[in-house]
């Protein structure tokens, strides 16, 4: 018989670094494969946005009571987006399993700086707001058995983008950019943040352009690389931390930019050139992390919102030349959905009682449950 007796239904809901939009996808799952029924992505309301920003920038000015606002805040949003979600697909919120929301991360400090992840969204909200079980708080039991609780998708990359003969490497561009080695011949998958995905192009864009991303690389694509700034950022330490690691835009912001731009001293550049700077930086990172560490993948598979990044994806390509680089949509998930999708499957592997995280990529000392369940 063919699998259509194990499918299911579960939501999915991401908002990544970016806080760009809540995410929402509503997928059937097979046995080995995903269909994503329905999709769409709200943004928070523009008040809400610059709040989390700027407890995400600056949290020493973040407050309890304000923490707690916004934990109740982006819960109101994550519910609206199931409700809106449902409506759409004309979907009855009791043929749904589960929820699985990955929340708003408002602090990523996997290491020596204090040991935690911090997402916010409520899910008790979710659950009651809309009858439907919520599988939410996936980071914590990683970092409770020593892992740095990110990245989470390296499993999910597995399930369902392994070839048993095609060494391949799975890309996401987010705010920050990370890899999953899929190898069947190597028994380790490996799998880490390269380091910045669209996160300083973002932000540059935005200080110096007041746009919030720079569409297409149209920007940069004028500029010109600098070949002194770019040896500076690449020389950052994080490039050549070996994995397991995971980073956030605790570390990878404006002021990362403007620390890197004031080891030129007097030296003069223009902010398109910057912006060009920054692109290659992004690609070259993306590719040295991809070179060391998966030398045989000639196929690489490409999420998140910098796949739309025209200029980037060209810089991609001719940083990693013989290597076939196309999106997830080649493989029938549209690349925007990838990430809200692996969280829809995570859930379902705590419902499942199965253990995602993948240790060898967080360091976790063993293999866990992901998530706890609200209802
Ligand atoms: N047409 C485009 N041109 C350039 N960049 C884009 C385009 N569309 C989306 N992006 C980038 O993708 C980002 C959102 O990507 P996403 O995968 O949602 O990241 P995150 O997981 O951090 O939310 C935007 O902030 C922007 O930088
Ligand atoms: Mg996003």
């Amino acid at each position: 018989m063919p699998n259509s007796e194990n499918k299911s239904l579960y939501v999915g809901l991401m908002s990544g670094t970016s806080m760009d939009a809540i995410d929402a996808v509503l997928v059937n799952f097979s046995d080995h494969a995903c269909q994503v029924i329905a999709a769409r992505a709200d943004t928070y309301p523009e008040n809400l946005r610059k709040q989390l920003m700027a407890a995400a920038r600056n949290p020493d000015a973040c407050t309890i009571d304000k923490v707690a606002q916004l934990d109740r805040a982006v819960a109101e949003c994550f519910r609206n987006a199931v409700l809106n979600l449902l409506d759409q697909a004309s979907i009855d919120a009791s043929s749904v399993t589960a929820i699985g929301s990955h929340g708003q991360t408002l602090q990523h400090q996997p290491k020596d700086a204090g040991n935690f992840s911090v997402q916010i969204g409520d899910p008790h909200v979710i659950a009651f707001g809309t009858g439907i079980t919520t599988v939410a708080d996936f980071r914590r039991s990683d970092i409770a058995v020593g892992g740095e609780g990110a990245p989470l998708t390296p499993a999910f990359h597995r399930w369902l983008f392994m070839d048993k003969t095609t060494p391949r490497t799975v890309l996401n561009i987010g705010g920050i950019a990370n890899i999953t080695i899929l190898d069947s011949s190597c028994e380790k998958t490996i799998g880490f943040d390269t380091g910045p995905g669209n996160v300083l192009l973002d932000g540059w864009s935005s200080i110096k352009r007041d746009q919030p991303y720079d569409s297409n690389g149209s920007w940069a694509c004028e500029g010109k690389i600098n070949e002194t700034l770019l040896a500076f950022m690449l020389a950052d330490p994080y490039f050549s931390q070996p994995p397991p690691k995971s980073t956030g835009i605790e570390y990878f912001n404006n002021n990362w930019t403007a620390e890197k731009l004031a080891l030129l001293a007097k030296k003069q550049i223009s902010d398109t050139d910057i912006q060009c700077t920054l692109s290659e930086l992004t690609a070259r990172s993306i590719c040295q992390a991809i070179q060391n560490f998966s030398s045989h993948s000639k196929e690489l598979i490409v999420c998140g919102g910098g796949v739309h990044n025209k200029f980037l994806m060209d810089r991609l390509r001719s940083c990693l030349p013989g290597v076939e680089i196309s999106s997830t949509k080649n493989f029938n998930l549209h690349p925007d959905w990838v990430e809200a999708t692996a969280f829809a499957w995570l859930a379902k592997r705590c419902l499942e009682r199965k253990p995602s995280n993948v240790p060898t990529v967080t360091g976790a000392e063993r293999e866990v449950v992901l998530g706890g369940i609200f209802m």
